[in-house]
C-alpha cells in the first residue's frame, strides 16, 4: 500500500486539517531561512477529545533518502502548535509536512524550494 492513500483529503475537513508551509520560494544555497508551520487556515480545536497528535516534517532531496528532519508532540494537545525552525540546505528541495489529528486522520502538506 503506498502511504499515499492513508491521507484524507476530504474537502471539507481541509482547511483546518492541512498543514500551511510558510516559507520562502527561493533561498539562497547554504544560507539560513526560517520554516513555519501552523494547522490548518482555519483553527482546528485543540481539545483532550480532539486534537493534533504529532507534525512530521520531511525533506525530499534528489539523489539522497528522505530525512525526517522535526518531530513535534504537542503536550498538552489543548495548546495550538505554531512550530518555527530554521533550515539551510545545499540543493533545491522539497518539504513534506504531515500532521496526525486523533479524530481526522493524516493531512499532508509539502513546499517545493528553489534556489536564488
Ligand atoms: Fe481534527
Amino acid at each position: 500500500m503506498s502511504l499515499e492513500k492513508l491521507f484524507n483529503r476530504n474537502p471539507e475537513e481541509e482547511k483546518r486539517h492541512k498543514p500551511v508551509i510558510e516559507v520562502p520560494d527561493r533561498v539562497e544555497p547554504n544560507k539560513e531561512f526560517r520554516v513555519s508551520i501552523k494547522i490548518g487556515e482555519k483553527p482546528h480545536p485543540f481539545t483532550f477529545n480532539h486534537y493534533i497528535s504529532s507534525i512530521l516534517v520531511f525533506l525530499e532531496q534528489e539523489n539522497r533518502p528522505p530525512l525526517l528532519v522535526l518531530k513535534f508532540e504537542p503536550f498538552p494537545p489543548t495548546i495550538p502548535p505554531r512550530i518555527e525552525f530554521y533550515l539551510y540546505l545545499d540543493r533545491p528541495s522539497r518539504l513534506h509536512v504531515v500532521a496526525s489529528c486523533n479524530l481526522h486522520g493524516l493531512w499532508e502538506a509539502e513546499k517545493e524550494i528553489e534556489f536564488t
